[in-house]
């Protein structure tokens, strides 16, 4: 049965869609059976995965809105074992479509039922903002898998984080889950960025993932080619790290039992 992680946090441009897609692509590498939602109307997954998102047979808006269901609108990508369900500006319809619906914070967990055990893993990336696009993707999932860049803000944004965690847990979903809290953009030589790690820890103990995410410029080139960084360059420092991170999440599987 596929494991359904959403990653989020509600801060924008900490890193959600890179990660999301790159550890996406590097646990398919690894032979995992792996399908990513974009759950986000600027479509960064989909356009960062090659997908041309101003022309699209079905997205996740079809879905919500009714008029496809969920195998039509599944995706192939450049790597055989990964699968998307893409995402364009037309999703900000849905969540009006969604607001009017009975369950309609349980839509998509609903939806996933019925293929969730075609897959190893299922990974959502998330819009930065508390929608009821994020919502769907908070109840639909297992865990929480939340990138923070290392910046002074970062530790701000904890209490927010915490905050939504337990309003989630206490209304739709109560068996989520913390899955890993990552580093991104770390910067080993920026004394803040070390303090921030050490506060996380201290916070989260190791819920915090070993593997950093350097600061490194190729990730950010990438999506920019419609590539997971391990196909674009796979001995870049952004390609072995996320390759690492899927290493430790499924040592962490193996050790869970
Ligand atoms: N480790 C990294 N090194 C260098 N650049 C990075 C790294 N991670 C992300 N970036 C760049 O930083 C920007 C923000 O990253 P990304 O889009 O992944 O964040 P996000 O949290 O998904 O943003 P949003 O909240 O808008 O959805 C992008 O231009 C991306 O290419
Ligand atoms: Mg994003």
């Amino acid at each position: 049965m596929g494991k359904i992680t959403a990653v989020a946090n509600q801060k924008g441009g900490v890193g959600k869609t890179t990660t999301a897609i790159n550890t996406a692509a590097s646990l398919a590498a690894s032979g995992k059976r792996v399908l990513l939602i974009d759950t986000d109307p600027q479509g960064n997954s989909s356009s960062g995965l090659g997908i041309d998102k101003d022309n699209l047979s079905g997205s996740l808006y079809d879905l919500y809105t009714g008029s496809k269901n969920i195998d039509e609108i599944i995706m192939d990508t450049s790597l055989p074992s990964l699968m998307i369900i893409p995402s364009n500006i037309e999703l900000i319809g849905a969540e009006l479509e969604l607001s009017a619906k009975d369950g309609r914070e349980t839509f998509l967990k609903n939806s996933l039922e019925t293929i969730r055990h075609q897959y190893d893993y299922i990974l959502i990336d998330c819009p930065p903002s508390l929608s009821l696009l994020t919502l769907n993707a908070l109840v639909a999932a297992d865990t929480l898998l939340v990138p923070m860049q290392c910046e002074y803000y970062a530790l701000e944004g904890i209490s927010m984080l915490l905050r939504t965690f337990n309003l989630i847990k206490d209304s739709f979903n109560p068996s989520l889950e913390i899955e890993g809290i990552l580093l991104t953009m770390f910067d080993g030589r920026n004394s803040l960025a070390n303090q921030v790690s050490d506060e996380l820890k201290k916070h989260f103990g190791d819920k915090v993932y070993k593997t950093l995410i350097p600061r490194n410029v190729t990730l950010a080139e990438a999506p920019s080619h419609g590539k997971p960084v391990i196909l674009y360059d796979v001995r870049s420092k952004g390609a072995q790290s996320y390759l690492e991170l899927a290493k430790e999440i499924l040592g962490n599987e193996t050790s869970a039992g």
